[in-house]
């Protein structure tokens, strides 16, 4: 199948975007990238979390109504992403019309397939989490080890889903080997195996009283039971993509091939909703990848600690590029990182305007002295070119694998390369002495390992690539590249004229003070 379609989890409207989230949506459309410069029709969805008694609580907090609070939010967190250059094509709301629809047509699917029933629900529930605790489940101190707050307790009336039926299957889905892995990592899948086997983990609650919760989705026929909040977030998967409502984005995209969330939402997400979609006989995603936390400094993200990380503040303050490209360059996806501000002013310096830009500067300043700006006609050094093509291959390997970090280690391959073979071989001394056509093959070979490296990097850095490439002389837009097209071989066009635009990343501090002399 030619079509990729991937999804983030949905970010609680409850408050502003962090780094966390911002983390999520990057490597979401560093995915999304990637796979439509591998040619395939690209479906990438994202969006907000809506509903629920945390984002209810805080709606009254800044005295707003609940859709007014989130109207507000959800603005936020879409400025975000245009921030970032995250390339989503569509941006899904939980309050939306066409997904209340969906929801409550899932839940009647449900309630027609028996596989819902009226109940009594006693037991404990974490706003934070919006899911129901077990006393095991709690520290010593009595409050949810994530949300270090005392759950709540509540005894009440209203609908289970009988996931026990479904547990079986699911566990079959999940020692499905026959085909790739359904849930990575690998510790992770062991991790949901292991719940499964839990006899514990039985049917749940999803629907609340409105007496209890009145921000939400009713259940159809009884709007005095409202739809459990990861009933109707996790829903948005489908509604994305047109379940019921629009069958030609239906048949095309569904099953999702990603769901990409974060470690503490899996059993949602490898449980839960596998067990609503075999209900509803919707077939099951291909792959749920989990990934892991960021820290800032060191430490747990929080409001009191006051290290909560604005991604628009640190766009604004230090490109979305230098942002993005350390966060996968210094963080392993599926283990838990961190970000540090000094961290990523010496990696983007060092890598991004030292080591690309300025090969980038002596490559454009070269030709332009010597060869009128133009990509000279002779031979390229085959031992060169055969490294380049063996880090490409290396690199989708890695991505494939959502290795990020290392599949910039094999760009940088490249690029070092480049710069070694020009160190070494000095074509300004061969152009004095002057060996023209030596120092050509030298200059064209580099300027074809540059074009490679801005392909390459174009899932992570996207604007950076793009001034690189225009630099280089071509006319064609960098996200329209693909590897089956003409633009993506090794070779760069002979007689294709470079244009000198200067600089394409500024060290970062230089970055600031432009930056503040463009306010003066
Ligand atoms: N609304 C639910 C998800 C519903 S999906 C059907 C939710 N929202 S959240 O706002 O709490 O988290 C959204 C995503 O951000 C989750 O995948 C979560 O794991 C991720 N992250 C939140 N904090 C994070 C970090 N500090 N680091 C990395 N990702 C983090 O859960």
């Amino acid at each position: 199948m030619n079509k990729y379609y991937l999804t983030t989890a949905i970010d609680y409207a409850n408050a502003a975007p962090h780094i966390g989230h911002a983390y999520e949506k990057i490597a979401a459309d560093i995915v999304a990238r990637y796979q439509r410069l591998q040619g395939k029709d690209v479906f990438f969805l994202t969006g907000t979390d809506e509903h629920g008694s945390k984002v209810e609580k805080a709606a009254i907090a800044a005295g707003l109504t609940p859709q007014a609070f989130v109207d507000g939010v959800a603005a936020k967190f879409e400025k975000a992403w245009k921030s970032l250059f995250i390339s989503n094509d569509r941006f899904i709301r939980t309050t939306e019309e066409q997904h209340k629809f969906v929801v409550q047509e899932v839940f009647r699917k449900m309630r027609e397939k028996g596989d819902v029933y009226k109940g009594k629900y006693i037991g404990l529930y974490c706003e934070g989490c919006e899911d129901f605790l077990r006393e095991r489940d709690l520290t010593e101190n009595g409050v949810c080890p994530n949300h270090l707050k005392p759950p709540k307790k509540f005894e009440e009336e209203n609908y289970f889903f009988r996931l026990t039926k479904y547990k079986d299957a699911i566990r079959q889905w999940l020692v499905d080997s026959s085909k790739n892995a359904h849930v990575l990592p690998e510790g992770r899948r062991l991790e949901v195996l292991h719940q499964l086997d839990d006899p514990e983990l039985g049917d749940f609650s999803i629907t609340r009283s409105r007496s209890a919760l009145t921000w939400g989705i009713p259940v159809p026929d009884e709007p005095e039971q409202v739809i459990y909040v990861w009933i109707d977030a996790l829903t948005n998967y489908i509604t994305g993509a047109g379940y019921l409502t629009d069958d030609v984005a239906w048949k095309k995209y569904w099953p999702a091939d990603l769901h990409l969330i974060g470690k503490d939402i899996n059993k949602f997400h490898s449980i839960y909703w596998p067990a609503m979609l075999m209900s509803i006989d919707v077939p099951l995603p291909e792959l749920v990848f989990s990934h892991g936390f960021i820290t800032v400094e060191g430490q747990k993200m929080s409001k009191s600690i006051g290290n909560v990380l604005d991604p628009i503040h640190l766009t604004e303050t230090y490109g979305a590029d230098a942002v993005r490209y350390f966060l996968f360059a210094a963080n392993t996806f599926d283990q838990d990182g961190d970000f540090s501000v000094a961290d990523m002013l010496s990696l983007a310096n060092g890598h991004l305007a030292n080591g690309l830009g300025n090969l980038l500067n002596r490559l454009v300043t070269l030709l332009e002295k010597n060869f009128s700006g133009k990509i000279p006609d002779v031979k390229v050094d085959p031992v060169l070119m055969e490294r380049m093509e063996e880090a490409s291959s290396r690199y989708f390997i890695n991505m494939d694998s959502f290795e990020f970090s290392k599949a910039i280690k094999d760009i940088f391959c490249i690029v070092d390369d480049a710069n070694k073979y020009i160190n070494d071989s000095k074509p300004w001394t061969l152009l004095k002495e002057g060996k023209s056509q030596e120092a050509a093959s030298i200059l064209l070979t580099s300027t074809c390992l540059l074009k490679r490296a801005a392909i390459l990097l174009f899932p992570i850095t996207p604007k950076l690539s793009c001034d690189i490439w225009h630099q280089l002389g071509f006319t064609e837009t960098l996200d329209t590249i693909t590897v089956h097209k003409e633009a993506y071989r090794p070779l760069m066009p002979a007689g294709q004229v470079v244009r000198n635009g200067g600089p394409v990343f500024l060290r970062i501090e230089d970055h600031k003070e432009a930056a503040a002399s463009s306010k003066k």
